[in-house]
């Protein structure tokens, strides 16, 4: 691997499994909403914003909404998300995240962290890890999600480091789809048959390793 200066990570997914919490909360939206919804249809929504994500569910929905009526949706979608985050601890953690970021500080790496989560401040902060890195990026000032390579982008930017010499590390076709876009490296987290862009792909974090 070659010689990189920063380190990239996303959040949901990756280093915390609130990812299942995303489902859990669009599921119940989903079916209230009469849109059948699964596993399978979430896995497009992994790394979408919480407007886009909306869109996408009601696109199947046989009925048309206002925009007030879709920012009430998406309102009361975050309002049980925020329930269901509300008791996460360090205990919360990933097997293996806290080792990667430690093994990436001590390779020398700045770490960022590019969430489109306007909640990953406080998921942050619940998993006792903020601290642990150089830069996280308010998803408030996203203007385009992922795949757009924007988020991953401002990281850079902000850690002072080219894209080239940064990798990412994604658990969602369109994170990795906005790494590569941002022209960085990208380690997917996951099943490499649905992160086929990724340039590697380990099942989990504890499967990190710098080499
Ligand atoms: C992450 C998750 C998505 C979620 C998005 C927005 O990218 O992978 O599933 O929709 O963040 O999260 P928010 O907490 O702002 O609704
Ligand atoms: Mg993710």
């Amino acid at each position: 691997m070659k010689d990189f200066k920063a380190v990239i990570f996303d959040l949901d997914g990756v280093i915390t499994d609130t990812a299942r919490y995303h489902y859990l909360a669009w599921k119940r939206l989903a079916e209230a909403e009469g849109v059948h919804f699964d596993e399978a249809f979430n896995e497009h929504l992994k790394g979408i914003d919480r407007m886009g994500s909306l869109e996408l569910i009601l696109a199947s929905s046989p009925r048309s909404y206002t925009d007030a009526q879709k920012l009430a949706l998406a309102t009361a979608k975050n309002e049980h998300y925020k329930e269901l985050i509300a008791t996460m601890t360090p205990a919360d953690l990933l097997p293996g995240a806290v080792d990667a970021l430690d093994a990436c500080r001590a390779a020398g790496l700045k770490i960022g962290l590019a969430s489109v989560s306007r909640n990953a401040f406080t998921v942050l902060d619940s998993l006792g890890i903020t601290g642990k890195f150089d830069y996280v990026v308010d998803a408030g000032t996203i203007a385009r999600g992922k795949p757009d390579p924007e988020i991953f982008l401002k990281a850079a930017h902000e850690l002072g480091v080219p894209p080239a010499d940064c990798f990412g590390v994604e658990d969602a076709v369109a994170g990795v789809a906005s790494i590569k876009a941002a022209g960085m490296y990208a380690i997917g987290v996951g099943d490499p048959r649905v992160l086929a862009q990724a340039d590697v792909v380990i099942p989990d974090l504890a499967a990190f390793a710098l080499d």
